[in-house]
């Protein structure tokens, strides 16, 4: 199976936005992936609604939005006016994950529950019907350009195992240090979604370099 690929915009250039959303709209791109920080939950601060709003002008691509912050449930409303087709939390972040995820999917947006590198997979046995999307981290959230954790993999093979012996349809993405050679392998493990940040915009030719993500 083919990956869907998510270009992160946190490696865009953020002083010429309009650009960068003109490539992805040309690119074979499925989904723009929008990581939101608050400088707590992770030790860095990225961007918020008052940008995204003109963000979400701009593409045509459905909205895969990662909230790494406290209490994400508290914006599930800015999230859906967005437009966002996804809305990603942190299983971290939450102490009521199953009411979050049922009040996600009431506002009319996919569910997705996000694990740190730390949380053991197994850790979603008793909700993974009931979302639409797990992604996992293969580097600690809060910076782009890190290097791919390696466990990963053997993460996103018991997270297959975990979904398909459930009967769930939920989705596996994976964000962090994703390129061709880690691509290659997490597609290998079960992985349904690649984000990548810095593999498509510190490419020589980024439209060329989603083409050969999606065909690895
Ligand atoms: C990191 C973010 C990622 C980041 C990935 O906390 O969640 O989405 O943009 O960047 P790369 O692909 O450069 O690792
Ligand atoms: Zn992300």
């Amino acid at each position: 199976m083919k990956p869907l690929v998510a270009p992160s915009l946190l490696s865009a250039n953020f002083a010429n936005l309009q650009a960068d959303m003109d490539m992805l709209n040309r690119s074979d791109c499925d989904w723009l992936h929008l990581d939101i920080m608050d400088g707590v939950f992770v030790p860095n601060i990225s961007f918020g609604f008052p940008v995204l709003k003109y963000v979400a002008q701009l593409t045509r691509k459905p909205l895969d939005v990662h909230l790494m912050i406290v209490r994400p449930e508290k914006f599930i409303a800015e999230v859906k006016a967005l437009g966002a087709y996804t809305m990603n939390v942190h299983y971290e972040a939450c102490v009521h994950l199953h009411r979050v995820v049922q009040q996600i999917r009431e506002a009319g947006m996919k569910a997705g529950v996000t694990l740190n590198p730390s949380t053991p997979v197994e850790m979603l046995t008793d909700i993974i019907e009931d979302v639409d999307l797990v992604m996992l981290m293969s580097v600690n959230p809060g910076f782009g350009g890190q290097k791919f954790i390696p466990r990963t993999l053997d993460r996103v093979e018991r997270l297959r195992k975990l979904i398909d012996e459930s009967g769930s349809r939920a989705l596996i993405e994976i964000d962090g240090g994703v390129n061709r050679e880690t691509g290659r392998r997490l597609v290998d493990a079960g992985a349904d979604v690649l984000v990548a940040g810095s593999a498509v915009f510190k490419a020589a030719d980024p439209v060329a370099e989603i083409r050969a993500l999606k065909d690895l």
